[in-house]
């Protein structure tokens, strides 16, 4: 687990699943049950984390208030609703090291857990979070909603462009990661307060945060299931272009990728009927296409510049541990598809 090496960290974030546990049992019956179970799976918790961490270095290093725990349990709840829906969207499987909760309790409870979870969230931050920062969360959830919707409605030029992947991917988890920070980091300040490293601390989670998406993506093509917990190349299958394979396409690879990637999208639609063993040839060939023109490679290092900005940024905060320890997680970030 990441936070093992940062025992200080671990222990809010012990107290961060405490609120997250109290709030998925509330409702009892089966939202409960499914809510807890996925509660209880491993997760990074990078968002709360973050929270806690921003609110930490604003407050040279003090444990962090009760209700920044609660608002990090928030960021957590919104997090976990959104994985549940994006699991619907994108047919997943597997989710956290388990079954995703739609291919457990079918569609329709699963689309109400991620309602609950919403609501959960929605009814912490109008507790505890300032009118300003609570009206900023909801335009994440804007934010959100569009960008998944736009990874599968993209017109087929755009769908090839750097510029409009890195939209899609600001949209879907560098303005998440961003807010994490900023709410941590400006519910902590009281009136004297630097008000300039709140923005220092909000660029780099929005650095981290593309950094972050990048290298998942490339994990989504390269990555074991047993490492990451979720389902593999759901991208390829639904067709959704990420950046080692725009960047492959860039390499003269374009018309050979969109062949093979018809045929993955084209066999697994056929419903019920996937042949797994022509999926997997096809997948096999669009892994060595992407890797021979340089696209895992290229992807890696784009995420490798978002970081460097990240750390850059963190040059400007004063030095302490909580500084090294966001230094040292966001090299972790990185290096897992190395
Ligand atoms: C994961 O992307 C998706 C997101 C981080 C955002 C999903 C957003 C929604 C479904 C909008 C609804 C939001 C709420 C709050 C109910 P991915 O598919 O690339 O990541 P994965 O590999 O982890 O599935
Ligand atoms: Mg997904």
């Amino acid at each position: 687990m990441i936070w093992d090496g940062f025992p200080e960290i671990r222990r809010e974030l012990d107290r961060v699943q405490a609120v997250i546990r109290a709030e998925v049992t509330r409702p009892g019956g089966v939202i409960a049950e499914g809510l807890s179970e996925l509660a209880n799976r491993d997760a990074k918790l990078l968002r709360p984390a973050f929270t806690i961490l921003a609110a930490r270095i604003q407050t040279g290093g003090r444990a962090a208030e009760e209700r920044i725990i609660r608002l990090a349990a928030a960021i957590e709840l919104l997090h976990i609703a959104s994985l549940i829906h994006d699991d619907i969207v994108d047919g997943a499987e597997h989710r956290r090291g388990g079954k995703a909760l739609h291919r457990k309790y079918g569609d329709r409870t699963a689309v109400l857990m991620g309602d609950f979870l919403f609501a959960r969230c929605f009814s912490l931050v109008s507790d505890y979070a300032r009118p300003e920062n609570a009206s900023l969360l909801t335009g994440t959830v804007g934010h959100l909603i569009e960008s998944e919707v736009s990874e599968y409605t993209a017109d087929n030029e755009s769908e090839w462009s750097v510029r409009k992947y890195l939209h899609r991917v600001i949209g879907k988890t560098a303005v998440l990661f961003s807010l994490s920070f900023h709410i941590g980091a400006a519910e902590a300040c009281d009136e004297n307060c630097d008000q300039r490293s709140v923005e220092v601390l909000r660029r780099i989670g929005y650095n981290i945060g593309i950094g972050f998406q990048i290298i998942d993506d490339v994990l989504d093509i390269f990555g074991e299931q047993r490492t990451t917990g979720k389902t593999g190349a759901v991208d390829l299958k639904q067709g959704i272009l990420t950046l080692p394979v725009i960047l492959a396409a860039n390499n003269g690879q374009r018309a050979r990728l969109i062949r093979t990637l018809e045929k993955i999208a084209r066999r697994h639609s056929r419903k019920g009927g996937i042949n797994r063993f022509w999926e997997n040839r096809a997948l096999d060939e669009v892994r060595t296409r992407i890797e021979e023109a340089g696209g895992r490679q290229g992807a890696i290092a784009a995420a490798e510049v978002y970081t460097r900005r990240a750390h850059r940024e963190l040059d400007r905060l004063p030095d302490s541990a909580d500084r090294a320890t966001l230094r040292s997680v966001t090299a972790q970030l990185l290096s897992r598809a190395s």
